[in-house]
């Protein structure tokens, strides 16, 4: 495929509708696909995936939207599930059993540490939390037979501390293990951690591929690159028969094996995302670029004027140079660090809550990458279940609030902000 990003996020991986010739991809609102006859009911069930049964397992709108992102990362395959909490359960299920162990870096989404500590811990799977700036030899250390896979995100937020890629995938290749990128606020228009060395990406795609804060979603798309037969042992799930006569995963799909591996657990457990929610992803993903150039030019912006700000200690946004990420930033991001930042206020927690209280165009919600921009104080809410000497070890002060930049007149964002910063 030699089209560029801005036209294969329109037409990758299209279908055009056999039945009415539909230029977009219609909402296929249906339950379950009509069998032929008696013989074309059994050659669907036994050949799942290929064509059509029902639609916990696929449905045709979804699939535009599994082969559109896959191309956009440059992907073998996707799955597309109900949230990105659920993109994440069903990778690192997918990957892991109950006394199998996940190693992770310690900058990440609050709700996927609360998964991975919570119910997955529950379940018998063990996480450590290791920082991104470790020395290899300290990350290859923590690896044991156990270890299924290495997690992390490209930006994470509220701080901005961009992890080397490139070097986790090295540690992921010696170590024999897959490196799981959640790629969500970089988005594949920023970032494509695949040519980084990742194995498997993931997304919340409730945020900037939605795009419009209208619809949850998530999805799990594979490199096809990783080679479960040298680690047969590890991936037991992957590389030995089901059952006598039938062949392994591996056997099948070779390198391709976790993506259908996954639709099974999926397709099992069941976190389908409707058919309507596939269609309004596809719809935000045809302006993608479009909409994340003009994020990142805002946010940059914004991050520049409240860096100047008298009643704002400190900024967090890999875009300005004097940010400890910078350097890295320019190198894995050159069009742009993303569209979340955080910044701290003078006066601490009251100096936070006057700042969200004034807020008049700027929306207090929980949320990011919508075309709104949304402001949270994150160490009452999203960290508030940390002790205090946690925040501060993840660089959550009292006073830090973050904010997801959005589409509005920059001027006008700006204007709230310093009438809000007028009061500290
Ligand atoms: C980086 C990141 N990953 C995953 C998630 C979870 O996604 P969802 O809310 O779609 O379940 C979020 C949600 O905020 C997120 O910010």
């Amino acid at each position: 495929m030699t089209w560029g990003f801005e036209t294969r996020q329109i037409h990758a991986g299209e279908v055009v509708d056999a039945q009415a010739g539909a230029r977009i991809t219609p909402v296929y609102q249906t339950a379950g696909y009509v069998f032929d006859d008696f013989e074309d009911a059994v050659g669907r069930f036994a050949e799942k995936g290929e064509r059509l049964v029902y639609s916990r397992h696929a449905n045709p709108t979804n699939v535009v939207a599994e082969r559109r992102i896959a191309d956009l990362e440059g992907g073998a395959g996707a799955l597309l599930t109900g949230s990105g909490q659920a993109a994440i359960f069903t990778t690192i299920y997918s990957l892991a059993s109950a006394g199998d162990h996940i190693l992770a870096t310690s900058s990440l989404y609050e709700g996927t540490k609360q998964l991975f500590r919570g119910n997955l811990a529950r379940q018998g799977l063990v996480f450590d939390f290791l920082d991104a700036e470790a020395p290899d030899a300290e990350w290859l250390a923590r690896i044991t037979p156990r270890t299924k896979a290495i997690f992390t995100e490209s930006i994470p937020n509220p701080k901005n501390d961009i992890p080397d890629v490139d070097r986790l995938g090295g540690i992921a290749r010696r170590a024999g293990v897959p490196l799981v990128v959640d790629n969500t606020v970089a988005t594949p228009y920023l970032f494509r951690p695949i040519e980084h060395g990742a194995d498997i990406v993931i997304h919340s795609t409730s945020k900037w591929l939605g795009g419009h804060g209208a619809v949850i979603g998530g999805v799990v798309v594979d490199s096809g690159r990783f080679d479960w037969r040298a680690q047969a042992d590890r991936y037991p799930q992957l590389t030995r028969s089901p059952r006598p006569g039938v062949p392994s995963f591996a056997e099948k799909f070779g390198t391709g094996a976790f993506l259908p591996f996954a639709v099974t657990l999926a397709n099992d457990y069941g976190p389908t995302l409707p058919a309507t929610s596939a269609f309004l992803l596809l719809l935000g993903i045809d302006t993608l670029s479009l909409r994340v150039e003009r994020h990142v030019a805002n946010a940059q912006r914004i991050a520049e004027w409240l860096d100047a700000h008298p009643a704002v200690r400190s900024v967090d946004y890999a875009g300005l140079p004097g940010n400890a990420y910078h350097e890295r930033a320019r190198r894995l991001l050159p069009l742009g660090a993303g569209s979340v930042l955080a910044f701290e206020v003078r006066g601490g927690r009251e100096g936070a809550r006057t700042v969200i209280d004034a807020l008049e165009l700027v929306t207090r919600m929980t949320h990011i990458g919508d075309v709104r921009t949304l402001a949270i104080h994150t160490g009452s809410t999203i960290h508030s279940k940390l002790s205090e000497e946690e925040r501060v070890s993840l660089g959550i002060a009292p006073g830090l609030i973050r904010l997801s930049v959005g589409l509005e007149t920059p001027d006008d964002v700006i204007a709230d902000l310093d009438q809000a910063l007028a009061r500290i």
